[in-house]
């Protein structure tokens, strides 16, 4: 046993000691990350890896670029907040506004559960009814509503919405409505049936790894405009990652507003909700009247290191061939991912988009979160194990793939993807 194996050991009972789950709520207590670098990231053992996780998304341009780094030691020399408007912030939501289409004003939050909550409830203002319409498996964040049918283990009966945690009021059950995703006819349906309850329909764009069905997202933007009903895009994990224009640009359906988080705070806490300026309105007392108004207040929204950060980000994603580049990574990353699975002998589907993907174990097809249900979850767990022990570094549900991976990057990623799915084929025999 090396002594940096000791510190990674100390640290993991220190945490048991003083973290419920000896964790952040994020990730098992035995790994503790020490550094990150562009593409690959260093645990406390000293163990490197390439490094699929990217701070769950936000490192699209990678670990401590030179260039992110730079412009937030140089705020943080400055002051790092402020509670009154900075021109930092001023400058991101400018950048929002020209890039993501439905965004006529913008207003920052700190992470993307509260843009999710916001969101919904700026419908409800909008609208002056109460119903939010989600869809079954779509996570939009941690409140009571988006704990709604998020990852239900025995689904229930559409439309109604089942508590995915302790501690949510009853009453939450009667204002979420729920439907399957890429069913375009059942969403029809309801929303024809509650047109004059509904306040608004939130939707992940590609629902975790699921994209959107031909005509899904046309047909929810064409029914919630005919009834006037709010159509919010959760854009939190797509936002400037599908595209510059996000996953209403990718997809080419503009809703009337979005969430964003991750990419736009370039690892600081920074989300985002952004959308049609008479919905923003209603954070406006002297647009809305006291009857209309929403307050929103927080203590570290739009904060200046955060808006560098994110806007050096933003900077970097907006040169020519950096989307283009992300997208060569995760096709190179997929087809070797799906080779090394096929060719150990597993039945796999990879699902999801070149920027976000991943293998599932079924036959599929996998359109909604039902068929998820379809899929080995023990052997995709087992499989990130094993791709650890070969250094690649990923959650057990998604590779999300950065600009900052390079070729040495991926050869030994597809290396690692064959190595351990023969590993896995040869535990099951
Ligand atoms: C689609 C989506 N919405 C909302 C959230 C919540 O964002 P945060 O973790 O910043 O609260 C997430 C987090 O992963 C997400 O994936």
């Amino acid at each position: 046993m090396d002594q940096l194996s000791e510190v990674g050991r100390d640290l993991e009972t220190r945490a048991r000691s003083v973290l419920p789950a000896g964790g952040l709520g994020n990730m098992a207590a035995t790994t503790v990350i020490r550094s990150g670098r562009l593409g690959r990231v260093w645990d406390e053992d000293g163990n490197e890896y390439v490094d699929f996780l990217i701070g769950s998304g936000p490192m699209l341009v990678g670990h401590a670029h030179p260039e992110v780094t730079e412009a937030v030691q140089e705020q943080v020399a400055r002051g790092t907040t402020f509670f009154a408007n900075n021109a930092h912030a001023i400058a991101l939501a400018e950048a929002i506004v020209e890039a993501v289409p439905c965004a006529e004003k913008v207003r920052f939050v700190s992470t993307g559960t509260e843009a999710d909550l916001y969101a919904m409830r700026l419908a409800r203002a909008f609208r002056r009814r109460d119903k939010i319409l989600k869809f079954e498996g779509g996570y939009h964040g941690m409140s009571d509503y988006g704990l709604m049918s998020l990852w239900p283990q025995r689904p229930g009966n559409f439309p109604q919405a089942a508590p995915d945690s302790a501690g949510i009021p009853r009453s939450v059950r009667d204002d979420m409505l729920v439907c399957p995703y890429n069913d375009l006819a059942t969403a029809e349906t309801l929303i024809h049936e509650y047109q004059d309850e509904l306040a608004g329909v939130i939707v992940e764009p590609m629902q975790r790894l699921l994209p959107p069905a031909p005509g899904f997202l046309e047909g929810l933007r064409a029914i919630t405009a005919k009834y006037g009903i709010v159509l919010i895009f959760d854009e939190v994990v797509t936002g400037f990652r599908l595209s510059y224009a996000g996953g209403q640009g990718f997809y080419g359906v503009t809703p009337d507003i979005c969430t964003l988080g991750k990419v736009i705070g370039g690892g600081f806490p920074l989300a985002a909700i952004a959308g049609r300026d008479d919905i923003m309105a209603h954070l406006d007392r002297a647009r809305v009247g006291e009857d209309g108004f929403m307050p929103q207040i927080g203590t570290l929204s739009g904060n200046p290191v955060a808006a560098v950060a994110g806007l050096a980000s933003l900077r970097i994603l907006k040169r020519p061939g950096a989307y283009e580049r992300i997208f060569d990574n995760g096709r190179r990353l997929w087809a070797g991912l799906e080779a090394g699975l096929k060719e150990a002998g597993f039945t796999v589907c990879i699902s999801g988009e070149p920027v976000m993907f991943d293998a599932m174990f079924t036959a599929g097809p996998v359109r909604n979160y039902r068929d998820t249900l379809a899929a080995d979850a023990g052997l995709a767990k087992r499989f990130t194990t094993l791709l650890r022990g070969h250094g690649v570094f990923k959650s057990e549900s998604k590779i999300y793939v950065s600009l900052a991976h390079d070729d040495a990057d991926i050869a030994h990623s597809v290396a690692a993807f064959a190595r351990a799915a023969e590993e896995l084929a040869a535990e099951m025999r």
